[in-house]
């Protein structure tokens, strides 16, 4: 994959992320998303490329666009996976709280696990405990070995779960081992990836959410160096059979970190909402300002940018609701 690529990307989830933002605070999650949604579909043709929605919007009959199976960009390139959360935190942004970002995953073609839609079962960590988490044992072992890892006590780790009443038990395992917890309302995809950031003061994401998040959650720590784990989570016997139709043969399958990326990944994210990673979209007299990772697996390479956009001459950027 040309490395002028991640670049070109990051245009994309820049046009989404405004587009959303404009919406911030209004109260409706539905056109936000669809704002985001809209303005990344159109984004995507402006690149020469040849892609194919792995991780998207839904099915065809239920999603306009970005639908699984979509092909994108204007079909002049290379072939590419694409996994998408045009606005990851619907709620934060119709709420106006922090952290929503807009997000992309490529891959070289069918490099994504093919998730469906169901909830996933996750634990992620960054670089220096990669390869010492496993999602099948206990949290209290996972932390020991994780405060091993970094060469500290329990005690100082910080564990980030989804505010959810399903983390009951978790979190009443996390308590017990003796680590602390920040709980969040949404996006567990900023949270892992906080957790392979310096500094961002969380060590450890645990617990469930979506799987296509998990997809791309995965891509950004492979990225980064970090580690993840998932497993997919059936809630019946509908779920069970579309996994098998889209291709899920081992239902129980614990997958690593290369299981859901595999192969040369890149991972753009622009901020929609301020986040304490990366900043909120900014308007003033017809500017916006928007902040964005670029990251690269083969090189690890993390690059944050910081951009001005006029919006007066960039006709179609901004959804035609604002
Ligand atoms: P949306 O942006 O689609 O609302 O997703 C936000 C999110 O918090 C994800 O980060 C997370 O994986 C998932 O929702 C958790 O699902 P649920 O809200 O059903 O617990």
């Amino acid at each position: 994959m040309d490395k002028n690529f991640a670049l070109e990307f990051v245009r994309v989830t820049e046009a989404s992320a405004i587009s959303a933002a404009r919406l911030m605070g209004r109260g409706s999650e539905r056109d936000a998303d669809r704002a985001a949604v809209e303005a990344m579909r159109r984004a995507f043709d402006r690149i020469d490329f040849h892609g194919v929605v792995k991780i998207g919007e839904g099915e065809r009959d239920q999603a306009p666009m970005l639908f699984i199976g979509e092909e994108v960009g204007n079909q002049r390139g290379p072939r590419l996976d694409i996994a998408v959360d045009p606005l990851e935190g619907t709620t934060i942004t119709a709420k106006g709280g922090p952290n929503a970002l807009s997000v992309i995953a490529v891959a070289e073609e069918n490099n994504f696990l093919h998730a469906p839609d169901v909830y996933m079962d996750k634990i992620a960590v960054g670089r220096e405990a990669a390869g010492k988490i496993d999602l099948d044992a206990s949290v209290s072992c996972n932390l020991s070995q994780i405060a091993k890892a970094k060469k500290c006590s329990i005690g100082d780790l910080t564990v980030v779960i989804l505010d959810r009443p399903r983390h009951a038990e978790l979190i009443e395992d996390v308590r017990a081992a003796g680590a602390r917890i920040w709980m969040i309302d949404d996006g567990d995809v900023q949270a892992a990836i906080a957790c392979a950031l310096p500094d961002t003061g969380v060590d450890v994401l645990m617990g469930m959410g979506g799987a296509p998040e998990g997809v791309i959650a995965a891509a950004a720590m492979k990225c980064l160096d970090g580690d993840f784990q998932g497993r997919l989570l059936f809630k019946d016997e509908r779920e069970r059979k579309r996994a098998m139709s889209m291709g899920i043969q081992d239902l129980d399958k614990c997958y690593m970190r290369d299981d859901l990326a595999q192969g040369n990944v890149m991972f753009c994210a622009t901020g929609v909402t301020k986040g304490s990673m990366l900043d909120g979209v900014r308007f003033s007299c017809g500017k916006a300002r928007t902040h964005s990772m670029v990251m690269r697996s083969e090189t690890k390479t993390l690059r944050f940018i910081d951009a001005y956009h006029e919006l007066t001459s960039k006709p179609g950027f901004v959804h035609s609701a604002v």
